[in-house]
């Protein structure tokens, strides 16, 4: 396993041990940190016969959810969430963000809104004194088409 996986492995399975609990409603993340947690939950749901339930925040995150036998659900018949666990492209020493490198930056801020507790999962190179120090693809946005022109203005 190379070395970035497996800093991912222990960084995603730490935060479901430390965070996860029964009976939780939980939102789950995209991007790569996120497969090691859910493959956690789903050990701990076999294991500890847990009774939770995930919403995603992305295409992927939703067969991750059903390729792990977990239960599914939406913000129709969820619209609050215990915790909300979720990768990031870089965290600063204020634990500011940069997130959304992995396109799903929308859906991810909705589902963490509507969640009691965020939960970030990120390893060591991640880690930075300030924003920018690692992550150098610049800061992702995601804009619905119909605010495209006045989001434009607003960051020109
Ligand atoms: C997706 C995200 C991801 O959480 C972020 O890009 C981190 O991804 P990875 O875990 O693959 O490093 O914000 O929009």
């Amino acid at each position: 396993m190379s070395k970035a996986k497996e800093v991912k492995k222990l960084a995603g399975r730490a935060a479901v041990e430390n965070h996860v609990r029964n009976n939780q409603v939980l939102g789950i993340g995209s991007g790569s940190t996120i497969v090691p947690a859910v493959q956690r939950i789903a050990e701990r749901v076999k294991q500890e016969n847990l009774n939770l339930v995930c919403i995603p925040t992305s295409f992927q995150a939703r067969q991750l959810i059903l390729q792990y036998g977990l239960i599914l659900s939406d913000l129709d018949r969820h619209a609050e969430m215990d915790l909300a666990i979720d990768g990031a492209d870089e965290v600063d020493a204020d634990l500011s963000l940069i997130k959304g490198g992995g396109d799903c930056l929308t859906q991810e801020k909705i589902v963490a809104g509507y969640a009691s507790r965020f939960i970030v999962i990120a390893d060591f190179r991640k880690d930075s004194k300030n924003l920018g120090d690692q992550w150098h693809k610049g800061i992702p946005i995601e804009v619905i088409p119909m605010a495209c022109v006045p989001v434009r203005r607003a960051v020109t």
